[in-house]
């Protein structure tokens, strides 16, 4: 059965350009980002790894470690790295799991074969430090995602986890938040600062500072 969010995400043993990883241990009190692309040597992958590689600050600033597969072997994947460092601007950074017997593709329902073949689609899992899957994300192999958007979800799941609070529509960290509906108006008005009531189900407040 694909994987639900709140499933704990299976752990696995693989090969990946820096050496053999148990992704579990790999991951040890840190948020992880899986994500799987078609094939080595296309362009859409290249610049999403490209630009994995160039957030890696920003990943690392939020507790994050990223992690790409492919059903492609280990020696494509080395052959390939230079390449995403020249697109990107930056050296690969971060762990490329080698795949072909597509073990950990299968687990992670990562192969979608109605979309032309038996690669990995372009799926993105957000693991939180405890291994709960928090977002899953399908992208067909057509089209690049957003990797803003990536960090987006990530601040706001970091912020929901701290305070009784959820993102509304389109925010953006330092937006204002809304209050979560099973905290009275009162609480809300004496936690949270300039609580608006629009109704008594939505109320926005300033972002609490993480
Ligand atoms: C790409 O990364 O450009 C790509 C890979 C597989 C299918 C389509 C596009």
């Amino acid at each position: 059965m694909a994987l639900r969010l709140g499933d704990v995400a299976p752990d696995f043993t693989a090969d990946t350009t820096e050496g053999e990883i148990s992704f579990h241990q790999w991951k040890d009190g840190s948020w992880a980002v899986l994500f799987s692309h078609p094939a080595d040597f296309t362009p859409v992958c290249t610049t999403e790894l490209g630009r994995t590689a160039a957030l890696n600050d920003q990943f690392a600033a939020r507790n994050v470690k990223t992690i790409a597969v492919s059903v492609d072997p280990l020696d494509s994947h080395q052959g390939w790295a230079g390449d995403i460092g020249d697109v990107g601007g930056t050296d690969l950074n971060f762990p490329i799991i080698a795949d072909p017997d597509k073990s950990v593709s299968l687990a992670y329902d990562m192969i979608h074969p109605g979309e032309g073949d038996t690669s990995t689609v372009r799926s993105v899992f957000i693991i939180d430090p405890s291994n709960k899957v928090r977002l899953i994300l399908t992208y067909p192999k057509s089209v690049g995602r957003n990797f803003d958007e990536i960090l987006r979800v990530i601040d706001a799941l970091q912020l929901t986890d701290q305070y009784t609070v959820a993102t509304p529509v389109d925010w953006r960290p330092g937006d204002r938040v809304v209050v979560a509906t099973t905290v009275s108006t009162e609480d809300a008005q004496a936690t949270f600062s300039n609580v608006e009531v629009v109704k008594p189900y939505l109320r926005f407040a300033d972002a609490p500072k993480a």
